[in-house]
Order: structure tokens, then C-alpha cells, then sequence
């Protein structure tokens, strides 16, 4: 088979080791795929920069547009709205297929994306986006579809975890655990989205959306952050037995319907400091790990759990999603997109859970 054209944007943290894989583990993804996956380019806004793996300089190029326009699959690895988005739609529309881990595009404005490269006969793929290296959106679009799930608390963003973890285990202050995540490369380019639980926000939108079949946006969480917790309220939860954990909630709620009206269904999406037993699975989720806790109406109770942040781990989900499609593209056969229904409503928060 001739060779797949990839076009690669962005090269931060997750980027340079998507570029790292697809040249040190290039014989090995041949021999997968059975065509070779070729580099043709890599978007970035500065050629010249410093880069934690650098390919040949003639590879990086400014000019986004003409990159995209000649590549099978578009990896997307920018971050941000825009201009990712617009490439994106740039190469559905040519019939591209599209690798993403743009959380924050994806929770805003994945319906239009999705319902696009169904339109195109294309496929957009986004494991990345939640969870880093954990395959969990999979699970939940295929493994699950014949089942109902009915609530997701999942420890998405690695993070705030890393830094309430530092805080309870060993003392540390805030500032100090955030520089500590920083420096790990666990953070966003503004920390801001993590600590205010914008970034778990975004992914309980797109756990929502595969878990539920509908298509729920970022404006429907509920969102609290991590910034008013001090040393005291550590000490408190430890005291009673609990740990203080940044959760991402998704749930399905019921309503019995009186005098023989039907019941209603809603879904509640919330992201808040929440108090956990110590003896909950979720407690025992370290560091930068990331984990996500399903329950679903006959499967019962399942946990994904393992490294959710870091260019490494980010970029084998990436891989993932490329040698599929890859795979797809050689083999021919339907590509698999996401396909919400429009049939459950966002519920205000008063409705949710609140004992775990
Ligand atoms: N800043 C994110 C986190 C990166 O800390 O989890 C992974 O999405």
C-alpha cells in the first residue's frame, strides 16, 4: 500500500512525542498498518524554536493550510479554538481523517465536528482528549453501547489531582505543588483551566456525550475549582475519614412521573472539590493518575485508571486512534463516528447525588 501522508499540528509536550513515535517507531507502525506513516510536516507557530525532539528543520512549517491539504490524517494537537478548529473542518472537508485531543474544541462544538465528518464520510478520532493514555472513551462508545450507564465520577485532570494529592500526602503548598505539575508537564499552557476545573469541565462534557448518546456542551457542567482549598480543609476530611478529590460527574437522573405520568430522564454534568471515603477506589488514585469510575445498568461498576496527563502517555492514545484509522484507510471497511441524540436534558445541580 502506498504510504499514508500525516500531517502533524503543533509541537508541545504531546506533539513532539507523537513526533517521536511515528520516526523511532516507524517500522514497527508498518508493519500494523501495512502502509508506512509518513511525516510530511509538522504546523508550528515558530520554526525556529527549541523543541524536546527535533526533526529535520525542513519538516516544520508555518503555513497550516497548505500542510493540511496534503495529508490522509491530520493529527491536531494545538489546543485552543481556533485556529484548530478551522483546520479541522478544512480537512474533513477535503475527506481527511482527523486525530484530536482538543478537549476544549471538542466539548463546545464536537457536535458540529462529529456530525461534519459523518457527513464526509470521514472519521474524527479523540481518545486523547480525556484521560490521557486511559482508553476510556472506546469503552464507553463501543464496549458499553449495549448497555445503559448511568453515572461516570471520573478524576480528570491530572493535574489538580497531582496537586491535592501533594497537599494531603506531604504538606506541600498550593503554589508549590502547581509549579511542581508544571514542571512535569502535566499542566495547560494557562494553568488556570485545570485549577478552576474548566479543563475536567470540558472532559465530563465528552464522557457525557459517549456515555449518554447525546450531545451534551461544556456550557451544561456545573464547575468549581480547586483554588479555595487550604491545608485546614485537608485536615478536616482526613480526620473524618475522607480524601478531597477534584471529581468529574456525569449522571443520569430519573424522575418518576405522579399520577400516572410517564417518568422523565435529565443527565446532571458537575466538576467539584468533592469528599471521598478513603476506602472509594477513586481515593486511591495518586499523583498525575487519572481515573474514571462507571456504572452502568448491567455491567455494574468498572474503573479505567492510569496515567492522564504528560506528553508520553497523551501521544500513545494519539498513536492509538492513527493506527486505526490507518489501518481503516488500508483495509477499506466503514469508519466508526460518533452520533449524538438529541434526548436527554441537562438538570440543575440541586437534582445530583451528593454521598458517594
Ligand atoms: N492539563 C491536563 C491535566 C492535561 O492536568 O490533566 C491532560 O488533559
Amino acid at each position: 500500500h502506498e504510504p499514508l501522508k500525516i500531517a502533524l499540528l503543533g509541537a508541545g509536550n504531546v506533539g513532539s512525542q507523537v513526533a517521536r513515535i511515528l520516526t523511532e517507531d516507524a517500522e514497527m507502525l508498518q508493519a500494523r498498518v501495512g502502509a508506512r506513516l509518513e511525516l510530511v510536516g509538522v504546523f508550528v507557530r515558530r520554526t525556529d524554536a527549541e523543541r524536546e525532539y527535533q526533526l529535520p528543520g525542513e519538516l516544520y512549517t508555518t503555513d497550516a493550510e497548505a500542510l493540511v491539504d496534503q495529508a490522509d490524517i491530520v493529527i491536531e494537537l494545538l489546543g485552543g479554538i481556533e485556529p484548530a478548529k478551522s483546520l479541522i473542518q478544512r480537512a474533513i472537508s477535503r475527506g481527511a481523517a482527523v486525530v484530536t485531543g482538543n478537549k476544549a474544541l471538542l466539548a463546545q462544538h464536537g457536535s458540529e465536528l462529529y456530525r461534519a465528518a459523518a457527513e464526509a464520510g470521514t472519521q474524527l478520532s479523540f481518545e486523547a482528549s480525556v484521560a490521557g493514555a486511559i482508553p476510556i472513551l472506546r469503552p464507553l462508545r463501543d464496549s458499553l453501547s449495549g448497555d445503559r450507564v448511568t453515572r461516570i465520577m471520573g478524576i480528570a485532570n491530572g493535574t489538580t489531582n497531582y496537586i491535592l494529592d501533594q497537599m494531603d500526602t506531604t504538606g506541600a503548598t498550593f503554589d508549590d505543588a502547581l509549579a511542581e505539575a508544571q514542571r512535569l508537564g502535566y499542566a495547560e499552557a494557562d494553568p488556570t483551566a485545570d485549577v478552576e476545573g474548566h479543563d475536567a469541565a470540558a472532559k465530563a462534557a465528552i464522557l457525557a456525550n459517549l456515555a449518554f448518546h447525546a450531545p451534551f456542551t461544556l456550557d451544561q457542567v456545573h464547575c468549581e475549582g480547586i483554588t479555595a482549598i487550604t491545608a485546614a480543609d485537608n485536615e478536616a476530611a482526613a480526620e473524618a475519614g475522607y480524601v478531597i478529590k477534584l471529581l468529574a460527574i456525569a449522571e443520569r437522573i430519573t424522575t418518576p412521573g405522579g399520577d400516572g405520568a410517564d417518568s422523565t430522564e435529565g443527565a446532571v454534568l458537575r466538576v467539584h472539590p468533592t469528599l471521598l471515603p478513603r476506602q472509594h477506589p477513586l481515593a486511591a488514585v495518586h499523583g498525575a493518575f487519572n481515573a474514571v469510575f462507571v456504572e452502568a445498568e448491567n455491567a455494574g461498576e468498572l474503573m479505567f485508571y492510569g496515567p492522564g496527563a504528560g506528553g508520553a502517555p497523551t501521544a500513545s492514545a494519539v498513536m492509538g486512534d492513527t493506527v486505526s484509522i490507518a489501518r481503516r484507510l488500508v483495509r477499506g471497511g466503514p469508519g466508526r463516528t460518533h452520533t449524538p441524540q438529541a434526548t436527554l436534558p441537562a438538570l440543575p445541580v440541586g437534582d445530583a447525588t451528593t454521598s458517594y
